[in-house]
C-alpha cells in the first residue's frame, strides 16, 4: 500500500494551518500573554516565531518529505545521511544535564526519565527522539481534549440559552462587568464538576477519532478548507464588539505596547514554549504531515504561510479578548478561564449574541478538532508502521484505537483534577512526590507546563541539531529548493535559514534552558 499524499500544495498548507490554529491561539495565547505582561510577551513571541519557529518548521517538513517515513524511522534515516555520533553524544550530554537539573528540583520521576534518555540517545540516537515526540503529542492531546470539551459545553450553553443575555435598558459597562464576574464563577463551578466536564471530553475525543479514521485527504483537508476563512471572519466580528466597549482601549495598549520591565528570561521561555505549541512544532506533527508532501511542492512558501496565518490568528485572538477583559474589569492574569469570563460578556452585548456565540464556539471547536486530529495522527502513523506483522503494516484502526485509549485514560486524570485534587488525592501525592518543584497547581497545569516549556523546546532543539549539524543546511538545500513550480529563491533566504537552524535557534534554546534550570542567571 502506498502512502497517501496531499492533493495539492494549498491542501497541505491548509491542513498544516489547521493543525497549527486551534485552542493554542484563541484560548492559550491570550491567557499566557495576560500572565506574562502583555506587549513585551507578544513582541518576544513574534520574534520566537520568526527566528526559531519558522526555521524549525522548515526543518521538520524537510525531514518528513525527504524520508517519507513515520517520525521514528525518519529521524533515524536522516541521522544516517552523515555520521551522527557527535550530535548523538551531545544529546546524551544534554539529557544528563537535564537529569542534574531535575535532581535539583527534586523531580525524581523526571530524573529517571532523563537518565533513561541518556542511555536511549546514546544507543538509539535520534530514533529515540521520535519516541519522545510521540509521547509528548499523546500527553498534550490528553489535556487538549479536556479544553476541547469545555468548548463543547459552551456551544451547548449558547444553543440552550445558558449564556447571559443583554437586558434591555441596562447600562453597557455595568452590565458587562457583572456578566463577566458571573461567567467566571460559573466556569469555576463547571470545571469543579468532573462528571459534566467528562461529557464534553468524551464528545471531543469521539470527534477527533472520527476525523482521523476518515484518512488524511477526506478528513483533515476537507474540513480545513472551509474552516479557516470562517474562523477569521468571526474573530473580526468579535473584535469589532470588543474594541468598542467603554474602556477597551487599555486592553489594546496592554496587548501591543511592550514595557521595558516586561523582558525577563521567564517571559522568553514562556514565549518560546507557546510558539512551539501554537505552531505544532516539536511533536513531529509537521514531520508526519511533510511525509505526505509531494516532491514538487514548495516548503519555504508553505512554512511561511502557516507561520503567518497562525500568528495572525493568535494576534486576532488577543485582540478579541483583551479589550473586553479590560472593559469588564477582569484580571488579565486570571489563567485558563480568561476567555470564558470575557467572551460571554462580549456576546451578551452583541446584537444576536447567542447566535454569534454559537457560531464562534462551533468554529473554535472545528479548529480544535483539526489540531487534536493532527496530534492523534502523529501517534497513529507511528503505531501503524511499528505494529507490523512481517511485511504487512499494522491496521489504521488498531493504531488509532491505541492512541485513543492512552489519551482517554490520561485525559480522565485531567478531567477529575482540574479544579482541585479532592477527587483524586492519591494523584496529588504522586505528582508532588514525582515532580518536586515542577508541580504547578493541578495535574493539568503540571502536564501543560512540563510538556510546553520543557519537552517541546527540547525536541525542537534536537531537530535543529539533527538538521543543522548532522544533515547540514548545505546537504539539505537541494531538498529545500526542490520545487516543480519553477520557483526560484533569492540566495539570502537559504543562507538565513542555514544560519538560523545551525546557530541561532539551538543557541537560543540552550540559553533559555540554562536559565530556567538555574545553571545560568541572565
Ligand atoms: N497548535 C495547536 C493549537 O494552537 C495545538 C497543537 C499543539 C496541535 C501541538 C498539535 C500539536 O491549538
Amino acid at each position: 500500500m502506498s502512502r497517501e499524499n496531499w492533493t495539492s500544495s494549498i491542501g497541505f498548507i491548509l491542513a498544516s494551518a489547521g493543525s497549527a490554529i486551534g485552542l493554542g491561539n484563541i484560548w492559550k495565547f491570550p491567557y499566557v500573554a495576560g500572565q506574562n505582561g502583555g506587549g513585551s510577551f507578544v513582541l518576544v513571541y513574534v520574534l520566537c516565531v520568526l527566528l526559531i519557529g519558522l526555521p524549525v518548521m522548515c526543518s521538520e517538513m524537510l525531514i518528513g518529505r525527504h524520508t517519507r517515513r513515520n517520525v521514528i524511522n525518519a529521524m533515524g534515516k536522516v541521522e544516517h545521511i552523515a555520521n551522527g555520533s557527535p550530535v548523538r553524544f551531545a544529546l546524551s550530554v544534554l539529557a544528563a544535564g537535564m537529569a542534574v537539573a531535575f535532581t535539583l528540583m527534586e523531580a525524581w520521576l523526571m530524573v529517571g526519565v532523563a537518565l533513561f534518555a541518556v542511555w536511549a540517545f546514546a544507543r538509539r540516537g535520534f530514533a529515540a527522539i521520535g519516541w519522545v515526540c510521540t509521547a509528548v503529542a499523546l500527553a498534550i492531546l490528553s489535556y487538549y481534549a479536556v479544553v476541547g470539551g469545555w468548548i463543547v459545553e459552551y456551544i451547548w450553553r449558547a444553543v440552550t440559552g445558558g449564556l447571559a443575555a443583554h437586558v434591555p435598558g441596562a447600562e453597557l459597562s455595568a452590565e458587562a462587568s457583572q456578566i463577566a464576574v458571573e461567567s467566571g464563577k460559573s466556569f469555576g463551578a463547571y470545571i469543579g464538576d468532573p462528571w459534566r466536564v467528562l461529557i464534553g471530553f468524551v464528545v471531543f475525543m469521539a470527534l477527533t477519532g472520527a476525523v482521523i479514521l476518515g484518512g488524511i485527504r477526506s478528513g483533515i483537508e476537507r474540513v480545513s478548507k472551509i474552516l479557516m476563512p470562517a474562523l477569521f471572519v468571526l474573530l473580526l466580528i468579535v473584535i469589532v464588539r470588543s474594541v468598542t466597549m467603554p474602556g477597551a482601549w487599555e486592553g489594546v495598549v496592554f496587548l501591543l505596547k511592550p514595557t521595558s520591565a516586561g523582558f525577563t528570561p521567564k517571559v522568553v521561555l514562556m514565549a518560546l514554549g507557546q510558539a512551539f505549541f501554537s505552531l505544532s512544532l516539536g511533536m513531529a506533527i509537521t514531520v508526519t504531515y511533510g511525509s505526505y508532501l509531494h516532491k514538487d511542492q514548495n516548503i519555504l512558501r508553505a512554512a511561511g504561510w502557516v507561520g503567518v496565518l497562525d500568528t495572525l490568528a493568535a494576534l486576532l485572538g488577543g485582540l478579541a479578548i483583551f479589550p473586553a477583559v479590560f472593559a469588564v474589569g477582569l484580571k488579565p492574569s486570571s489563567g485558563p478561564g480568561l476567555i470564558f469570563g470575557a467572551l460571554p460578556a462580549t456576546f451578551a452585548e452583541m446584537w444576536g449574541g447567542a447566535i454569534w456565540a454559537t457560531c464562534f464556539f462551533v468554529m473554535l471547536l472545528i479548529a480544535a478538532v483539526t489540531s487534536s486530529a493532527s496530534l492523534l495522527e502523529c501517534g497513529a502513523t507511528v503505531f501503524i508502521e511499528r505494529f507490523r506483522r512481517g511485511h504487512k503494516r499494522g491496521s489504521r484502526r488498531t493504531a488509532v484505537l491505541t492512541g485513543f485509549v492512552i489519551c482517554t485514560i490520561m485525559g480522565l486524570l485531567t478531567v477529575f483534577s482540574t479544579a482541585d485534587w479532592s477527587h483524586l488525592p492519591w494523584l496529588e501525592r504522586g505528582v508532588r512526590a514525582c515532580m518536586g518543584s515542577l508541580t504547578q497547581g493541578s495535574w493539568f497545569d503540571t502536564l501543560d507546563n512540563f510538556a510546553s516549556y520543557w519537552c517541546l523546546p527540547f525536541t525542537a532543539l534536537a531537530i535543529t541539531l539533527l538538521v543543522g549539524w548532522v544533515w547540514t543546511p548545505r546537504r539539505a538545500a537541494p531538498e529545500l529548493l526542490a520545487t516543480g513550480e519553477g520557483d526560484t529563491f533569492p540566495r539570502w533566504i537559504l543562507l538565513a535559514w542555514g544560519l538560523l537552524v545551525r546557530w541561532v535557534a539551538p543557541i537560543a534554546i540552550i540559553l533559555v534552558f540554562l536559565n530556567s534550570t538555574g545553571f545560568l542567571s541572565l
